[in-house]
């Protein structure tokens, strides 16, 4: 480890889902600047930020909207707790959420990160059914393969092993679903022509649980954490008729794939769908501030109102909760995702992608894409998983900081979120690259 900074960064510093052990023989990247879609190390070496760092950037580091914004605000006010009290960005922010989002989502409620945010969607969901007079309705339906964050109550409608595992008995108990896994269907159809057939399973779970069900959580389109496992828009359909049908509280997940990912501002907006609570965040500050908001239905809301002594009140706050600051520069990361066709504006760029897309062909697994959305999951013949202990991605993350490409494989697949402002030059730049990554690793191996 060459640089002092570094040193003290391996004495002191826990980073966030990293064996620490990998720092000893790969030190993180010491990042002094940003800028556009590039960052910058301490020597000036240069890295293309193709997974937007952890999927919250939409227009670049640094930008000058952005930064005039926050500076904007900041010379007012940074912060200032949220009950009792209320400020400009927050109302400007809540109201263009509604006005954004499909018709019946009305209330907005501020919190600062995703996993936060699908906390607060599970807890009004019970507390409305308790309100309700239905106390009983105290599970949640979640896709083995979902990702809602990691706090313990997000944890428990986490459908993946390796984040669970270890906290399982202390998580309660809620209900898993076997969910779309369109690269290895298990009804031989394909995700482009199929009824979503693997609706099944779900469909049965929530007629068999109706009564002790309050709702069902998944992330619509894209289980993002899962390798960017993609299904098709009708799975969401028929949920939506299951649900509506008995009685369950549909939640829409879109930390991931709101603000352009998907190539429209929400998944439920573009495929008219009318979730009973939307969860956002990451984007929602163009990777700038941490903010995050529920938004649900006035239906739900009003089942909180009441005098004091009726104890209705939703009982959850954050110190944080509706960041001016955060706020400000949410608005304008709202501004400029919606003026001049600027959503519009990315479809020759995903046109991009999938024509990229095709050098993959000749490499044993599946390059999917939706939207802005693009990834390449690596695996032997018959479709089967790389040994855990052989880390093929970790080898093509290695390549690609050699190459300037800062990509950061889940398991064995290859991802691309990159900025929505990437150009369409810098789009085969990245896939070229990590095509060459790709090979160099799958020769040695
Ligand atoms: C779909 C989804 N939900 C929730 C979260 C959790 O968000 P946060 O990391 O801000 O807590 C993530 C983060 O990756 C996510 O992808």
């Amino acid at each position: 480890m060459s640089s002092p900074d570094l040193v003290r960064d391996f004495h002191h510093i826990w980073h966030p889902c990293t064996q620490h052990k990998d720092y000893e023989t790969t030190p993180p990247i010491l990042v002094e600047r940003a800028e556009g879609i590039y960052l910058y190390d301490r020597e000036g070496n240069r890295y293309m930020d193709v997974i937007a760092s952890w999927w919250v950037n939409l227009f670049g580091h640094n930008h000058p909207r952005l930064n005039t914004a926050l500076t904007r605000q900041l010379e007012k006010m940074a912060h200032v707790m949220f009950a009792g009290i209320t400020h400009q960005p927050a109302i400007d922010l809540a109201e263009t959420l509604v006005n954004l989002s499909p018709v019946g989502l009305e209330k907005v409620f501020f919190s600062d990160n995703g996993s936060t945010s699908v906390e607060v969607a599970l807890k009004m969901s019970l507390q409305y059914w308790q309100e309700k007079g239905k106390p009983q309705k105290v599970r949640f339906a979640h896709l083995k393969g979902g990702y809602h964050g990691e706090t313990l109550g997000a944890l428990s409608v986490c459908g993946l092993d390796i984040f669970r595992t270890k906290f399982e008995k202390v998580l309660p108990e809620q209900l898993p679903v076997q969910g779309p896994d369109c690269f290895r269907c298990p009804y031989g159809l394909q995700r482009e022509t199929c009824n979503a057939e693997c609706f099944e399973p779900m469909e049965k779970a929530l007629s068999e649980n109706s009564n002790t069900v309050a709702g069902v959580i998944v992330e619509p389109l894209v289980q993002g954490a899962a390798g960017m496992m993609m299904y098709p828009p009708i799975y969401l359909k028929k949920l939506q008729s299951t649900c509506e049908s008995l009685g369950i509280h549909m939640i829409f997940d879109e930390i991931a794939v709101a603000f352009g990912r998907t190539g429209s501002l929400f998944v439920c907006g573009e495929h008219d769908l009318k979730p009973t609570f939307l969860c956002l965040s990451k984007g929602i500050t163009s990777g700038y501030l941490p903010l995050s908001a529920t938004l649900t239905t006035d239906e739900i809301y009003s089942a909180f109102y009441g005098e004091h002594q009726d104890h209705k009140l939703f009982i959850h706050s954050h110190s944080y909760s509706a960041n001016p600051l955060a706020c400000a520069v949410a608005n304008e990361t709202l501004s400029m995702l919606t003026e001049n066709g600027f959503l519009q504006s990315l479809n020759p760029k995903i046109a991009t992608m999938k024509e990229c897309g095709k050098q993959f062909e000749g490499i044993e697994g599946e390059f999917r894409q939706t939207g802005m959305i693009a990834a390449l999951e690596l695996v032997g013949k018959n479709k089967e998983r790389f040994a855990f202990e052989k880390r093929i991605g970790y080898q093509v993350y290695l390549e690609g900081l050699k190459r300037g490409v800062f990509m950061r494989p889940l398991g064995d697949v290859v991802y691309f979120i990159p900025p929505l402002v990437i150009t369409e030059e810098e789009i085969k730049i990245m896939l070229n690259t990590a095509h060459e990554c790709i090979n160099a690793v799958l020769k040695i191996n």
